[in-house]
């Protein structure tokens, strides 16, 4: 049922997209690898002092940012995972069940360290899980499909919510939420989507993605909400496309996009209290992400 759904997802997501394809060469969308803007300074101070000792070595590490994952067993919480711990970066990654994110992320590298978070159950066990060290969260939940038709309201609303109180009772500035197109398709005008239609009559998954976006926009915290179009697990193709709210309808994104997105939103002032919707495009122009996220009028 599960492999159905997400089938019919895909498709729903994007009507009309072959045709893009057939008529364009695909390029890649890729940006520059480039570490968080303190870790690259403290390695140039240490290049020219000349002398990597062990122990600065380790003030180095004390000092990276650590950012908590929420969602980290997911398709696209994996990547963000991996694209964090390969710009440098600390992750915690809150998971469901411990012995399953052993499979899914590498349980020998010394910058991962996981945790337990079922985002409903309350803001007090996610405070615990977030600690006092993150700098910052990214969450790349989503309900998994199955009998509860509560499930949707339940991880995409309320534990969305519960995080943002997390967030805010521990005083973690920063907070990045993968949400996706269409979550306002009723104010939209596209109420008739068949997208729009088929999410909200599987539990008003859209609608609860939405409750919990004006939640965090309320919420006083620096946000970005990155609201993806369909999502793919084959690499990028085409380059990214970076719109406002409420003005994309259809179209499919690599989730590996979607993950560069919210790891270079962490670095980027152009990102902060934002909500941007992204979509791969075939005929779209390469731009750079301060290009991207700078375009998007905050409101
Ligand atoms: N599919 C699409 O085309 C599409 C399009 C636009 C936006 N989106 C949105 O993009 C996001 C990422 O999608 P995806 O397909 O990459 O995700 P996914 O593979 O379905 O992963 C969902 C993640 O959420 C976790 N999760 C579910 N319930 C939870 C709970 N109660 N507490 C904590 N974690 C929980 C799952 O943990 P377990 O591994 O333990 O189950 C998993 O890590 C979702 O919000 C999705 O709605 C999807």
């Amino acid at each position: 049922m599960a492999t159905a759904l997400i089938i019919k997802t895909r498709l729903l997501y994007a009507p009309r997209l072959h045709h893009h394809h057939h008529c364009y060469p695909l390029l890649f969308s890729t940006t520059s690898p480039k570490p968080p803007k303190s870790q690259s300074l403290k390695s140039k101070k240490m290049e020219s002092g000349n002398e990597i000792t062990e122990e600065a070595k380790k003030n180095v590490n004390q000092k990276k940012k650590k950012i908590f994952v929420a969602g980290a067993t997911g398709s696209t919480g994996k990547r963000i995972v991996e694209q964090l711990l390969a710009k440098g970066f600390e992750v915690k990654a809150g998971v469901r069940d411990l012995d399953k994110a052993k499979t899914i992320l590498s349980e020998h590298n010394p910058s991962l360290q996981f945790v337990t978070a079922d985002v409903t159950k309350g803001s007090d066990k996610l405070v615990q899980a977030i600690g006092d060290d993150s700098e910052a969260v990214i969450c790349a939940t989503g309900f998994r499909p199955g009998w509860n038709l509560f499930a949707p309201w339940k991880v995409d609303n309320l534990g969305t919510v519960n995080l943002v109180e997390a967030c805010r009772k521990l005083g973690v500035k920063r907070f990045i939420l993968i949400s996706s197109i269409l979550v306002n398709g009723a104010a939209m005008g596209q109420i008739l989507n068949p997208a729009y239609i088929f999410l909200n009559v599987f539990g008003l998954t859209l609608v609860a993605k939405l409750q919990a976006e004006n939640y965090i926009r309320k919420s006083g915290i620096n946000y970005t909400i990155v609201r993806p179009a369909g999502l793919k697990n084959e690499p990028p193709s085409g380059n990214l496309v970076m719109e406002p709210e409420d003005t994309l309808y259809e179209g499919i994104i690599s989730r590996d996009v979607v993950a560069e997105v919210a790891v270079e939103a962490l670095g980027l002032p152009e990102s902060s209290y934002k909500v941007v919707e992204i979509v791969s495009r075939a005929d779209a122009p390469k731009r750079t992400y301060e290009d991207l996220f700078g375009s998007i009028k905050q409101k």
